[in-house]
C-alpha cells in the first residue's frame, strides 16, 4: 500500500477515503483475466475494443497478458458528465475502423455500475454481425444493475462506492494513480 503522502503527493493534497485495490492486486486480477481470455478464443482473430478513455491503463496492461494474436481498436462514448451518476445517455464520438464481422470482439470496460453504457453499445456492435461479442471488465457493481450475460470476464465484484484511479476518474481527475481509491 502507498503511504498516504505518497497519495497526496499524487492527488495534489486531496484526501480520499481508502484504497480498494491496490497495484499488486490489481496485476495479479489482470493477470488471471489475459489467462482466461487467452483460453477462451482458441481460434479466429480477437479484436479487442476498448471503450476510452476509462479503459487506456486497463487495456494496456490486459493486452499484454493475452498469450494469442489479437488487433486493438478503441471506442468512445461519452454518458457521464462532471457528476457521480449515471445519466442514461450514451454518444458515440469516434467509432472503430476496424470491420468487426466474422470477428470475436472483447469489448473493454473500466466498471459496469447501471450497465446503460454497455447495453447501448453493445446493440450498435452486434448489428455488424461479429463472430461472438464479449466484455471484460475490471470493475462491475453487481449490486447496482440486472444480471448482464455479456460480461464474461469480470475482475472484482466492486462495492457501490465512487472509485477513481486505473483510468477511473472523477471529473477527469485521477486516472493516473496507480491503484483505485473509494472517493468519498
Ligand atoms: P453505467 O452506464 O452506469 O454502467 O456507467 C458506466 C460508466 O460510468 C463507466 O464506464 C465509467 O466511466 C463511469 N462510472 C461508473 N461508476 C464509476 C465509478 O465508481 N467511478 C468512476 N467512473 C464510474
Ligand atoms: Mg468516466
Amino acid at each position: 500500500m502507498p503511504s498516504s503522502a505518497e497519495v497526496l503527493r499524487r492527488t495534489g493534497g486531496r484526501v480520499v477515503k481508502s484504497i480498494v485495490y491496490d497495484e499488486a492486486a490489481i496485476a495479479a486480477k489482470v493477470a488471471e483475466l489475459g489467462a482466461q481470455i487467452t483460453r477462451a478464443y482458441p481460434d479466429g482473430d480477437l479484436l479487442v475494443l476498448g471503450l476510452l478513455k476509462g479503459s487506456f491503463i486497463f487495456l494496456g496492461d490486459l493486452v499484454r497478458k493475452i498469450e494469442r494474436p489479437l488487433q486493438v481498436d478503441f471506442l468512445v462514448a461519452s454518458s457521464y458528465g462532471a457528476g457521480t451518476t449515471s445519466s442514461g445517455h450514451v454518444r458515440l464520438l469516434y467509432d472503430p475502423e476496424t470491420r468487426l464481422e466474422g470477428k470475436h470482439i472483447v469489448l473493454v470496460e473500466d466498471i459496469v455500475d447501471t450497465g446503460n453504457t454497455l447495453r447501448k453499445l453493445m446493440g450498435l456492435l452486434r448489428v455488424r454481425e461479429p463472430a461472438s461479442l464479449a466484455v471484460c471488465a475490471l470493475l462491475d457493481k453487481v449490486e447496482v444493475h440486472a444480471p448482464m450475460p455479456e460480461v464474461r470476464f469480470v475482475g472484482f465484484e466492486a462495492p457501490t462506492a465512487f472509485l477513481v484511479g486505473y483510468g477511473l476518474d472523477h471529473a477527469e481527475d485521477y486516472r493516473h494513480l496507480p491503484f483505485i481509491a473509494d472517493l468519498m
